[in-house]
């Protein structure tokens, strides 16, 4: 796939769509959507993990990288997903996790077990004088960073659960399996890979306390220069070699700079990167779990931070909204009740028109909304349940916790898709192992595909930017960056110039565009209230979005 001119989609899995009934989507579920998501007009699926794993965080936690858990099926339905996808026009990507494994994984097994050769598989230290653990590092679904390692007196580093253990890339070894898992699913027909939290894989060989700091604490072993190296060495013995092969990062608390090298075609790393500052707007200094307003003046300027820092230095942005991880963005930046349908549309138009890849999180092209569960029985996540019981510990009622975690939880994004109106939204026969959200009577695929608007909007902005080179290499220049209420921008290419609003809120507005976009022969390209004509006094209704182009002499 051309990664320039193509969108990608997401496919959670687990909720996706489940044939065999034990309540969990599988390998060939997917494989009978497959001429859905060529109708929306999509190049490449992306699948979350369906490796052997304990599943303690979601399949993140691989415990045999060359496997399919029999709960998704087999290694024959992975080859018949493959050519099915293909006949489609579709690619496959798939979800390399080789920051960590679970520890039910042989080489921590083998480790445990006393065989050095594995020990030096995994970031293992002993405690220095006075202090409980070899850091004070916390991890990132809480608690401390560091586990005993079996009665040997060291630790092992996890920085996330405690059953995912840290690899050591320092090890030629790591990174050499590392490239043979790569080539292993190349070799089966794979066309591309998100790699799973892979600029945090480069560790100090010494490891110090941090100040308390939260950032500072990250920085510590955060895009370590040799992040880029390990990332080439990756590259040059595997997908490197296929220029068609898409590859995107995902980088936890990365920085402009750091994404510049991991995506400069000319540095053979990756093809782009995933990054989060625009999704924790709502995050007061910096704390997840606690209910904020977002911050949309923020938002603005960090996608314009982004799209002039990458795009004017050779680098490539992965755009998104959602993906498993987050709440549903219309429920968090929009107004589902009232707008669902045209607060869905203006996101998308947003972002689809802006320089980079955009991916779409099943769902999304459906408008589904965060599932708002009451009780904690109702969430499955690791990340959700710990930060309940802190939440609790530091004295919240349940009530207020509550409110947090509906609004916070990685849930919200989980719960099964939404295909019809029938018994658990015709995702599975059995029972799902999350409850589906109960709107699904109204938003489901069959109706959208009926009656909606959305996914319509979604194969326009698709096909459009398969079409126009302006939507993918144009240059992107920002407008009316402080604006309250509107977001907007121009891209240029060649003798076109594109122009974008959008009202990202409820209230109608009359935008005075005189100053900012120059006279001329503007036609309406696309917009989710249908066609209108350009004016100087752009009128735009609640959620309203839309593009006008023009050439210019
Ligand atoms: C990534 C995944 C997330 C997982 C974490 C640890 O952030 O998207 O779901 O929990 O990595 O592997």
């Amino acid at each position: 796939m051309d990664f320039k001119s193509g969108v990608i989609y997401q496919a959670y899995i687990k909720s996706f769509n489940d044939t065999d009934g034990n309540g969990i989507g599988d390998l060939k579920g997917i494989t009978e959507k497959i001429p859905y998501l060529e109708k929306l007009g999509v190049e490449m699926v992306w699948i979350n993990p369906f490796y052997p794993s304990p599943q303690n965080d979601n399949g993140y936690d691989i415990a045999d990288y060359y496997g399919i858990d029999p709960m998704f099926g087999t290694m024959d339905d992975f080859d018949e997903l493959i050519e099915v996808a293909e006949q489609h026009g579709i690619g496959i990507m798939m979800d390399l996790v080789i920051n960590h494994t679970s520890t039910e994984h042989e080489w921590f097994q083998k480790a445990l077990a006393g065989d050095e050769k594995y020990q030096d598989y995994y970031i293992l230290r002993e405690a220095p004088e006075g202090q409980k653990y070899p850091t004070n590092w916390v991890s990132k679904f809480g608690g401390p960073a560091w586990e005993p390692f079996g009665d040997t007196g060291k630790y092992y580093l996890s920085l996330f659960d405690p059953t995912q253990a840290d690899l050591n890339w320092r090890n030629p070894e790591v990174r050499k399996e590392a490239a043979d898992i790569v080539n292993f699913w190349m070799n089966k027909g794979v066309k591309g890979f998100r790699l799973d939290v892979i600029n945090l894989i480069g560790k100090d060989e010494e490891f110090v306390n941090s100040t308390g700091d939260l950032d500072q604490e990250k920085s510590l072993y955060t895009d370590n220069p040799i992040v880029h190296d390990y990332l080439k060495e990756l590259n040059h013995r595997s997908f490197g070699k296929y220029p068609e092969f898409v590859t995107v990062g995902e980088m936890s608390s990365t920085s402009i700079e750091s994404c510049i090298g991991y995506t400069k075609p000319e540095n053979d790393e990756l093809d782009m990167a995933f990054n989060f500052h625009h999704l924790k707007v709502d995050y007061p200094n910096g704390e997840k779990w606690t209910k904020a307003p977002f911050d949309f003046l923020e938002l603005k300027k960090i996608m314009n931070d982004w799209q002039i820092g990458l795009g004017e230095n050779g680098g490539w942005n992965a755009l998104f909204w959602n993906n498993h991880d987050q709440p549903r963005a219309i429920s968090r930046f929009g107004d589902d009740k009232n707008y669902r349908e045209k607060t869905t549309t203006s996101q998308a138009h947003i972002l689809h028109f802006l320089h980079g890849t955009p991916f779409v999180y099943q769902g999304e092209e459906i408008g589904m909304t965060d599932p708002y569960f009451d009780e904690m029985d109702q969430y499955q996540d690791v990340e959700s349940h710990n930060a309940y019981d802190s939440l609790i510990e530091e004295g919240k009622s349940h009530e207020e916790a509550i409110e947090i975690i509906k609004a916070k939880s990685r849930d919200n994004s989980r719960t099964p898709m939404q295909w019809n109106d029938e018994k658990h939204a015709g995702f599975t026969e059995g029972t799902p192992w999350i409850e589906v959200a109960d709107n699904y009577k109204v938003i489901n695929v069959e109706n959208e595909l009926e009656n909606g608007e959305i996914f319509n909007y979604y194969q326009k902005l698709i096909q459009l930017r398969k079409d126009m080179e302006i939507i993918q290499i144009g240059a992107y220049e920002p407008m009316f960056l402080e604006h309250e209420q509107v977001w907007a921008y121009r891209r240029k290419h060649d003798d076109q110039e594109l122009i974008t609003f959008s009202n990202f809120y409820g209230d109608p507005i009359t935008l005075d565009i005189s100053n900012e976009v120059e006279d001329g022969d503007w036609d309406y390209l696309l917009g989710n209230y249908g066609e209108k004509a350009f004016h100087k006094n752009l009128e735009l209704a609640p959620y309203e979005a839309v593009s006008f182009i023009r050439t210019t002499e």
